[in-house]
């Protein structure tokens, strides 16, 4: 048949769209793991606790409650509720519960943020080093994600380097605050110049405040709580890394219209919502007392002292992250692609990171080091680095 296989391929939109380098080398690991071998785990991004009792014994209720059918595809009103409350009281984002959707994880919060702002052709600004899948989802909009340097932004100025990387193309920014991989924590300050540049270009900014409750020096501040922001802004949550949730697939997402009826159509249409009786959890999860997270927060910082000092120690040069829960030095000194100091390391020390060129271009040089891990796992990982480079 002359014409046989034509219609098995793939829809051009997922052409330019990568498989996360980040799964591909977690497979590796366990693979080296089955085998027996020893592997220090740096390369996660998971919290070092398990999710807390309450949250998990309000998922067990709610199933025995029979919260087991259909919920509203944009989160029980209860739940929408109290994420409107916590938005106002935490992040001085004025939202109301309507201005509120669930989402399954961060990722459906950002898949459907992107999806509702690009048109093919559209492009947007990313700060980089940048969290992998980013570029993925803003390519499988068939629009450009355009790089630039967060490290120059933050010398030469905020307004100055976005205006140099812009094109009359550009629809929005993602503005990712504290930053996976390198930690930062953008100031106020720098929050304004953001805001200032999309509003005098008429942007869309997408913010991502995963690591919201994992700042070490400064505040956290979201950006839609600026004047004439929440308006232009999609602001993305998840409950992963707060409350040790990443397997329950929670986060939500805040915007003002049109975007909050795309996110709903976009939502509706791929997962019908959130599962019920995790929405229950989520809730509970709102509940938690602001002392446990501060708690929490010390106890990351113990560990990236820990880790900051072992790095500097062998001479893998790093400044302490501001934020988040990964250390991202220079490598250099082993080897000047990350791709190869990240195998070395691993082959040489058991020690498994992420290249971070698979973060952008301006990642290259580091490796990210997750240290969201046990102290002792940290101390294993510093000493097996010390016989290696020492
Ligand atoms: C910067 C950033 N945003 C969003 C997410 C999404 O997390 P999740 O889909 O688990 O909610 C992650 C997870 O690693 C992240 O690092």
């Amino acid at each position: 048949m002359s014409n046989k296989g034509t219609g098995l391929r793939l829809a051009k939109r997922l052409d330019e769209v990568g498989f996360s380098d980040i799964v591909q080398i977690r497979n590796k690991v366990m693979a080296i793991r089955a085998s027996g071998e020893t592997v220090h785990m740096l390369h996660g991004g998971e919290p070092y606790f398990e999710t807390p009792e309450p949250i998990k014994y309000s998922a067990i209720k709610a199933l025995v409650e029979n919260h087991t059918h259909y919920a509203p595809s944009s989160g029980i009103s209860m739940l929408r509720l109290a994420l409107s409350a916590k938005l106002i009281v935490k992040n001085k984002i004025m939202a109301t519960p309507a201005q509120v959707i669930a989402t399954v994880g961060g990722s459906q919060a950002l898949y459907a943020a992107f999806q509702s702002v690009l048109d093919p052709g559209d492009d947007a600004l990313v700060f980089s080093p940048y969290w992998t899948p980013i570029a993925d989802l803003i390519r499988g909009c068939q629009a450009r994600p355009l790089l630039l340097p967060t490290a120059t932004a933050r010398r030469n100025g905020i307004g100055a380097t976005l205006a140099q990387f812009a094109t009359p193309n550009t629809r929005c920014i993602y503005y990712n605050t504290p930053q996976n991989p390198s930690g930062v924590v953008f100031t106020k300050a720098e929050a304004e110049e953001v805001a200032a540049f999309a509003i005098e270009r008429d942007l869309v900014v997408v913010a991502d405040e995963a690591y919201e409750d994992l700042v070490y020096e400064g505040e956290h501040f979201s950006i839609a709580s600026l004047p004439g922001m929440a308006e232009r802004t999609i602001t993305c949550f998840t409950f992963s890394k707060s409350y040790g949730m990443t397997g329950w697939r929670g986060g939500y997402a805040v915007a003002g219209e049109p975007f909050m009826t795309a996110l709903r159509k976009i939502v509706l249409y791929s997962t019908n919502g959130v599962p019920t009786f995790v929405q229950h959890a989520m809730l509970q999860a709102l509940h938690t007392p602001e002392a446990e997270i501060d708690a929490r927060r010390e106890e990351y910082r113990k560990r990236r002292d820990l880790l900051v000092a072992g790095l500097n120690s062998v001479g893998l040069d790093c400044e302490a992250p501001a934020g988040a829960f990964y250390a991202f030095p220079n490598v250099e000194k082993i080897n000047k692609i990350s791709r190869t100091a990240a195998e070395t390391l691993l082959e040489k020390a058991h020690i498994a990171t992420i290249p971070g060129s698979v973060f952008g271009a301006q990642g290259e040089g580091h490796l990210r080091f997750g240290y969201a891990i046990s102290i002792p796992e940290i101390e294993a990982c510093v000493d097996a680095l010390k016989a290696f480079l020492g």
